[in-house]
């Protein structure tokens, strides 16, 4: 048998993706790829197809799907599906062995449900499939295969936690980069632009997290995150502000000691580091030049200004329907924000208003929080049109 292990990457064309294939080409001999996915970017996953060879691909958007299968796809040896029922399915397909979920947003939480019960490993980067489902993803995992966290901080954890008991732990403690609006007031935020949010001072990301970077809900879902990869509860994980991204993140143990997981800004390096996980094998990143690293400092994290952090912790606690609430909340207010449709400071607003509407129910099934995501994407959507038939 090969020892080649084969890859479904999801979300190939995005951020992480891209990425993902960087490190699976870089290693052949280990690694190749048995299918890619894309929304819309047909060119881009055409590109990588030609270059990877996969025996399936997926397109989300049923008309980039008919484009590609009547263009530049027609008459292709390569199995190709359609809408997310297509990305479900690479997750069980014979020939992938990984399935590493880059996909952004709530859509990644089917693909991590079905990879978990195809009891295929799951390495993961779309955090949003834990905020929003991760009472079902974490019963799935007590079942079976762990999931390999792909986030930098949480690939960091899991690394710190490494021949430890979850028992040991005191508290988790996660670095935040304190993003673009870092020690800005409220005041200062009222006219901040997409631009300048999307101008992230240590990451180059995708726009749906960069702009959760700047209000801090990235840190926030990466507190529900940490919670269910993890097992602590949320008054044991503690975000700090470390300018320089350099300790991504760490774990305080009984005793008082913490480990702490140091590297460069580099997502390869944690992508690589799950695909070959428990090995370790050399990096085409450039490790940490520690004569470089003069400044390595902490501040308290300020969520008067950044509201949306404090959001997620209230959330997470309150449990049940929140997450998924909350998320689908954001979701609509940063595409908005994207679309330069509303203002930075509406982006909290927005989900403090759909998360004081909300009356949870426990989380049963997935139609559950597919009703429940709907219903709170559709009151965000009117106080969107609301705020912009006020400032016309
Ligand atoms: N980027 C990072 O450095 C980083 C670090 C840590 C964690 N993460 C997490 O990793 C995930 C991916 O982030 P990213 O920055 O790589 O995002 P991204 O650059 O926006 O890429 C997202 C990928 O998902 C696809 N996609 C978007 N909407 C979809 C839909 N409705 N159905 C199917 N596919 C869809 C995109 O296709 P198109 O190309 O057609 O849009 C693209 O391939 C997020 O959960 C993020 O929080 C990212």
């Amino acid at each position: 048998m090969s020892n080649i292990k084969r890859v479904a990457i999801l979300g190939s064309t995005g951020s992480i993706g891209r990425q993902a294939i960087d490190v699976a080409l870089e290693n052949k001999d280990r690694f190749s790829i048995s299918a890619l996915s894309t929304n819309k970017n047909i060119k881009l996953l055409g590109e990588q197809a030609a270059l990877t060879r996969p025996q399936y691909i997926a397109i989300a958007d049923e008309q980039a799907y008919r484009s590609y299968v009547e263009g530049p796809g027609a008459g292709c040896v390569m199995d190709i599906r359609t809408g997310i029922d297509g990305i479900v399915s690479l997750c069980g397909d014979q020939d992938t062995d990984i399935v590493l979920n880059a996909l952004v947003g709530s859509v990644g939480l089917m693909p991590t449900i079905a990879a978990l019960k195809n009891k295929k490993r799951l390495c993961l980067s779309n955090k949003e499939s834990l905020v929003v489902g991760g009472d079902l993803v974490t019963r799935l995992v007590e079942e079976g295969n762990p999931i390999i966290p792909v986030d930098s901080e949480h690939n960091a954890i899991f690394q710190c936690l490494h021949g430890h008991d979850k028992k040991e732990i005191k508290k988790i403690v996660i670095t935040a980069s304190g993003g673009p609006f870092r020690r800005r007031t409220k005041k200062d935020l009222k006219n901040v632009t997409k631009q300048q949010a999307l101008s992230h001072p240590r990451w180059e990301m995708g726009p749906k997290i960069t702009i959760d970077s700047a209000t801090l809900m990235n840190k926030g879902l990466e507190v529900i995150e940490a919670h269910y990869l993890f097992g602590v509860p949320y008054e044991d994980i503690e975000v700090v502000v470390h300018p320089q991204s350099t300790v991504h993140s760490m774990v305080e143990f009984l005793d008082g000691s913490i480990i702490a997981h140091l590297g460069p800004t580099d997502m390869r390096m944690p992508i690589q580091f799950a695909l070959t996980y428990p090995e370790r094998i050399p990096s085409m990143v450039p490790g940490l030049d520690m004569q470089a690293c003069e400044d390595l400092t902490f501040e308290p994290v300020d969520t008067d200004t950044f509201e949306c952090l404090a959001y997620c912790y209230e959330a997470g606690i309150a449990g049940k329907t929140y997450p998924a609430v909350l998320n689908a909340a954001n979701e609509e207010a940063v595409a908005a924000f994207l679309d330069e449709r509303i203002g930075f400071l509406d982006i909290p607003s927005i989900i403090r208003h759909v998360m004081d509407a909300h009356k949870p129910v426990e989380v049963s099934g997935v139609d559950v929080l597919e009703e429940t995501q709907r219903s709170a994407r559709r009151y965000a959507g009117e106080l969107i049109s609301k705020i912009r038939s006020v400032r016309a």
